[in-house]
């Protein structure tokens, strides 16, 4: 059984002050849920969701200090594919991990369309993480012309082909990948239910087909217009193992209630198994 891992991707979004306000919501929610005996959070909970989130880099020192006590991981949402030197703005995997990240998105579609970042490149920042120790969010997904041009599996195939180049299929073991279908990320949206499973079905069996353990443990997540409504039918797909949240990572009660859908569907799945 996967566990469901549930991430905020905060972009760039946030201050000082709603940082404070966001977590705060957020732990509550997560005390609540334990006191009623209804939810269960955290790695050491069995089954249960991981809760992550990935701010700006530059508040992830002030976001570490503030979950030090809680269930909730640090993750970051990008890095540098070099280990330190003359990169200006750039952060490296040490750096993470100085403040306690265990994740780093990478390849986040908003990277490689508006800076440019190619498969290769990318597929080199996914090496580097996975060598610190650090567990790559590896983001891929196709563009609305390319959906229609019927050329989805093509595509996530090349994205994670280019991967495959610089590193073992085991490295898959450790990593999570999101799918992000490009037109609904930030457009409220979203892949149905059929056609998120049928992608991310694919991309399992993909991986499956190299090395069966592999396919079986990776965790999956879907991106793009999830929120508290349509959480819970897409989590409840057997290979979506769990969610890479935008706009709706930035409002609790919304994330939250994301994170029980997750929690919700486990009992589901296991049921299943
Ligand atoms: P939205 O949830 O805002 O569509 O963003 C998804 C995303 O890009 C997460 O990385």
């Amino acid at each position: 059984m996967r566990q469901p891992l549930v991430a905020g991707n905060w972009k760039m979004n946030g201050s000082i002050e709603n940082i404070k306000e966001l977590l705060d919501g957020i732990k509550q929610g997560i005390k609540q849920g334990i006191k009623q005996g209804i939810i269960e959070y955290g790695l050491d909970k069995g089954n249960s969701v991981e809760i992550v989130v990935c701010p700006p880099s530059i508040y992830l020192a002030e976001v570490h200090s503030q979950i030090k006590d809680s269930a909730i991981s640090l993750g970051a949402q990008n890095v540098s594919d070099q280990a330190s030197g003359a990169f200006t703005g750039e952060n490296s995997v040490s750096m993470l991990k100085d403040y306690g990240c265990k994740y780093s998105i990478i390849g986040h579609s908003e990277r490689r369309t508006l800076y440019a970042e190619t498969d290769q490149f990318i597929a080199k920042k996914f090496a580097v993480v996975c060598e610190a120790q650090l567990i790559p969010i590896f983001c891929i997904g196709e563009l609305l012309e390319e959906r229609e041009a019927g050329k989805t599996e093509d595509i996530v195939s090349r994205q994670i082909d280019a991967v495959l180049d610089v590193v073992d299929i085991s490295a898959f073991k450790n990593s999570v990948i999101a799918y992000e279908p490009v037109w609904a990320i930030g457009t409220g949206k979203t892949a149905t239910p059929d056609q998120a499973q049928e992608v991310h079905a694919f991309i399992r069996k993909k991986l499956s087909d190299l090395d069966a353990d592999t396919g079986a443990q990776v965790q999956i997540l879907y991106g793009g217009s999830m929120n508290a409504s349509n959480a819970e039918e897409l989590l409840g797909m057997p290979d979506i193992d769990g969610g890479l949240i935008g706009g709706a990572s930035l409002k609790p009660t919304d994330f939250l209630a994301i994170c029980n859908a997750a929690n919700a569907t486990v009992n589901e799945k296991e049921s299943l198994v």
